[in-house]
């Protein structure tokens, strides 16, 4: 699905916080940790502080067509990046950052370009606490890998500028946009 036409806007989208008044059973993807993180534990971590997860709700049907999960981080500066950023004046050993916790779209509105939307999102907060409240210098992430090409994450997130910050042989690998 490569054309503009397909693709969802987001004036067609409602964003929400997540609250138990949200219906979340029609919430579909192959991701299946991804399904039971929101129906299990992303209202009860909301409630402990630890994260805030928005619903992407289409206004016309009201269904949930994604998810994102944020909460805040930091990057610790070693090898290659400390000397990046010591290059650049800076000489701490660790960097603020706000961390996408999960970010899942419905497998029946995927590659319509719902997950670049939910990236530009987490960078418009990342960059409002900035402006207004606190340094936030990194969105980072930990990309879940897939063995099946066409469902291994890190090439959407390449793809919006996000770098490895540690290369991993199994499971997830971290990521990050320097939002300088
Ligand atoms: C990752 C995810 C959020 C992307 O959402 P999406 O709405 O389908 O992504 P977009 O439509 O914005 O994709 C933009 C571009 O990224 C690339 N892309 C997207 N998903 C990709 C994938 N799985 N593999 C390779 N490239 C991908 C494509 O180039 C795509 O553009 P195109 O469709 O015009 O070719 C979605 O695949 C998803 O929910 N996956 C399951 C859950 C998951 O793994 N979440 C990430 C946890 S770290």
């Amino acid at each position: 699905m490569n054309e503009n036409s397909e693709k969802i806007k987001i004036e067609q989208i409602r964003i929400e916080r997540l609250t138990d008044k949200h219906n979340l059973k029609d919430f579909n993807s192959y991701e299946l940790d991804l399904v039971e993180f929101l129906l299990e534990d992303a209202l009860d971590n909301q409630s402990k502080k630890m994260s805030v997860t928005y619903v992407w709700l289409l206004k016309e049907t009201d269904a949930i067509v994604g998810y994102i999960t944020l909460l805040n981080d930091k990057i610790n500066l070693e090898g290659n990046l400390k000397d990046i950023f010591r290059n650049k004046g800076i000489l701490y050993k660790s960097l603020p950052a706000i961390k996408i916790g999960r970010l899942a779209v419905d497998d029946r509105f995927l590659r319509k370009g719902i997950g670049t939307l939910m990236i530009a999102f987490a960078t418009n907060i990342a960059e409002k606490i900035f402006n207004t409240y606190a340094g936030c210098r990194f969105i980072t992430l930990d990309a879940k890998r897939n063995k099946d090409r066409s469902k291994d994450v890190i090439h959407f997130y390449k793809k919006l500028g996000f770098q490895i910050l540690k290369e991993r042989s199994k499971g997830s690998t971290p990521m990050y946009l320097d939002l300088s």
